[in-house]
């Protein structure tokens, strides 16, 4: 992916990059963790994210990198939009609420939980190589998207109310362009759909 990336956009910086990976294996009780189930949710969930920050990190700009403009972005129509994107790059990786251990107040889903409160570690730590290497640049967050009807909740549809894809998206797409790449503004740490911090 990385070589095609560079091949089709040799000069351009990533400018918002979304890593979504994420599996869930249900497991209500100890006696239900299954060690297959366990690697395999620590492969797509943490190891899929922190590969593909291996090799997308050179596509991000570094402090001698131009700021990009921030004028509003143009549709397919070449209408102008309202969505204004920053002058930085924004890396962001999906992790959930129920990675918090802050959080955590039902236990259950042994393996999906480990997996993803990984991510809140491997998000701040790239977040600080990125502090080094392209300073306001680029940042990186990670992110909670709410209960959305997508195929990984396909279970539970209808028992519970749940955010609609675009609903969610375009929600973390506001919440993304209102973190700021200043020290305190929220780089490296993990937000929900509506802007709320979600601890580690
Ligand atoms: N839906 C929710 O309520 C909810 C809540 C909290 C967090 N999340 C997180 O949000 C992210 C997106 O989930 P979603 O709701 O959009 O679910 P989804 O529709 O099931 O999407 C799952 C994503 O994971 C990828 N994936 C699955 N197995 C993979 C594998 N073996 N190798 C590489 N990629 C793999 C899928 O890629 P393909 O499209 O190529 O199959 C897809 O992009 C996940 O990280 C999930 O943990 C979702």
């Amino acid at each position: 992916m990385a070589s095609h990336l560079h091949q089709m956009y040799p000069k351009t910086p990533l400018r918002l990059a979304l890593t979504l990976p994420g599996i869930l294996h249900v497991e209500k009780s100890p006696s239900q963790i299954d060690a297959a189930s366990f690697m395999h949710s620590f492969q797509v969930n943490t190891l899929g994210p922190m590969l593909l920050m291996k090799h997308l990190a050179p596509f991000l700009p570094t402090k001698s990198t131009r700021p990009f403009p921030t004028l509003p972005q143009s549709d397919d129509n070449n209408n102008s939009t309202s969505l204004s994107l920053p002058a930085y790059s924004i890396y962001a990786t999906l992790a959930a609420r129920v990675g918090s251990i802050t959080d955590n107040a039902s236990g259950g889903w042994y393996s999906y939980r480990a997996s993803k409160a990984a991510v809140f570690q491997l998000t701040k730590t790239f977040d600080l190589y990125l502090r080094a290497q392209s300073r306001d640049r680029a940042l990186a967050v990670a992110l909670h998207p709410g209960t959305v009807r997508t195929d990984f909740t396909r279970e539970y549809w209808g028992t519970r109310e749940m955010l609609e894809p675009q609903d969610a998206a375009e929600r973390l797409l506001d919440v993304l362009i209102g973190v700021s790449a200043d020290f305190e503004g929220g780089r490296g740490r993990c937000w929900d759909w509506k802007g709320v911090e979600v601890c580690p």
